[in-house]
């Protein structure tokens, strides 16, 4: 019924404007029964400096993710030094919003500082030393937020391309199992939370197939392992629906609950091989790579309104499995997308523009609510 309203909308008055987006459901209320809706946060956004954004992410969004300030560089930056002044901010916002709060990351082997792996003289500690540093900071972490943060992205990004484990300092110190180890410590600090392998590109044949097997391989080990976090920093050409739908459906066969957590859609040309999402690449600045400086042209507006209908079309048949849909942003201003891996460009990734205001993706992804919810 809401479904045909908006159609008729549409028709009538065209894509969204400012009242028309007073008008929509929500992103979350047109979900509800489906999968929560949630966007990654900066400090701005859940401290009271961007009232505007902050009013967005109240009134669209029933899950949020810190996009950086509980990363181990933030939290943790020397030994024995915690700093948890954001991160209190972040979950306060939540709680106090009635949201899904989402903990990101505990292991990775990016933003996390060098002091970890070494020891006073610059040498690299042992296994011993390096599994009590994690254990440490997980159960000091995770202990904080228990209860209140309700998912946390345990282990990210430990995949190579294809599909072997990813040579960071966590291996080559501790071993294949700091994996496994990483969620018994997250568990042992929290009993309730969720916790998830969070990784990028898992849509591509070789990581996916990397990732399902060191999936089971937990589960079969009894690892407390309770989801699986595809990233879906997409382009507009990659991944096909056909890869998503069969990345979901593989995944929810092991009996792990499946979700988006970092959702973008890039717009401009791909400067890194098709679904990377490491942010230790970075690539010279070239005009050609930034076609659109002063505003996304009308035919690429639909393609991407088209793009983003397509995505949830995809996510949509698969609700209850898909639990939630995070993007990687509130609005295209403060996109990581217009920095990485080209800096200072002008991206359009995410369904509200740089004035907050909702684009004509925003409407896609309200119509492409699945019949059944709606
Ligand atoms: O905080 C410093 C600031 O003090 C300094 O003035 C400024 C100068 O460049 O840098 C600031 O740090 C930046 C930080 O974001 C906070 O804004 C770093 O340079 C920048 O590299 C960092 O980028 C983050 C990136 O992770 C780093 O790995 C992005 O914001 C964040 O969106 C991105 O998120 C990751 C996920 O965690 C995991 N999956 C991929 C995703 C995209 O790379």
């Amino acid at each position: 019924m809401r479904t045909t309203i908006f159609a008729i909308i549409v028709l009538a008055f065209g894509f969204p404007t400012d009242t028309y987006a007073q008008q929509q459901p929500t992103l979350k209320d047109a979900y509800k029964g489906c999968f929560l809706v949630g966007a990654a946060l900066n400090p701005a956004q859940f401290s009271g400096e961007d009232p505007r954004e902050e009013a967005l992410v109240k009134s669209q969004f029933n899950t949020i993710s810190p996009e950086n300030v509980l990363k181990w560089e933030v939290v943790h930056p020397h030994p024995g030094t915690y700093d948890f002044s954001l991160a209190d901010k972040y979950v306060e916002f939540g709680q106090l919003n009635h949201m899904f709060v989402i903990g990101h990351n505990l292991v990775w082997h990016s933003q996390v500082p060098q002091w970890v792996f070494e020891d006073e003289n610059h040498n690299p500690v042992g296994r011993k030393v390096l599994l009590k540093r994690m254990r440490d900071h997980i159960h000091k972490v995770v202990g904080r937020y228990k209860g209140r943060i309700k998912g946390w992205d345990v282990v990210n990004e430990a995949l190579n391309e294809d599909g072997t484990l990813r040579q960071s300092g966590w291996i080559k110190i501790i071993g294949d199992d700091y994996i496994e180890k990483a969620f018994r410590y997250a568990r042992e600090a929290d009993p309730q939370a969720q916790l998830y392998y969070n990784d990028y590109s898992l849509e591509n044949e070789a990581k996916r197939k990397g990732a399902l097997e060191l999936v089971s391989k937990l589960k079969a080990k009894g690892v407390p392992i309770t989801g699986v976090g595809l990233q879906d920093h997409v382009q507009m050409d990659w991944p096909t629906a056909d890869q998503i739908d069969a990345t979901i459906t593989e995944f929810g066969k092991l009996g792990v609950k499946v979700m988006i957590t970092e959702l973008d859609v890039d717009v401009l040309p791909a400067a890194t091989p098709s679904g990377t999402a490491d942010a230790s690449l970075s690539v010279a600045s070239d005009p050609k790579l930034n076609p659109y400086p002063n505003g996304l042209p009308e035919p690429v507006q639909q393609e991407l309104s088209k793009r983003y209908a397509d995505l949830f079309g995809t996510y949509g048949k698969h609700c209850g499995l898909v639990s939630r849909v995070t993007f990687w942003g509130v609005t295209d201003k403060e996109s990581w997308k217009n920095n990485w891996p080209v800096k200072g460009r002008t991206n359009y990734p995410l369904l509200f523009n740089r004035d907050a205001e909702p684009k004509p993706a925003f409407g896609s992804v309200i119509q492409a609510v699945p019949k059944s919810v709606s």
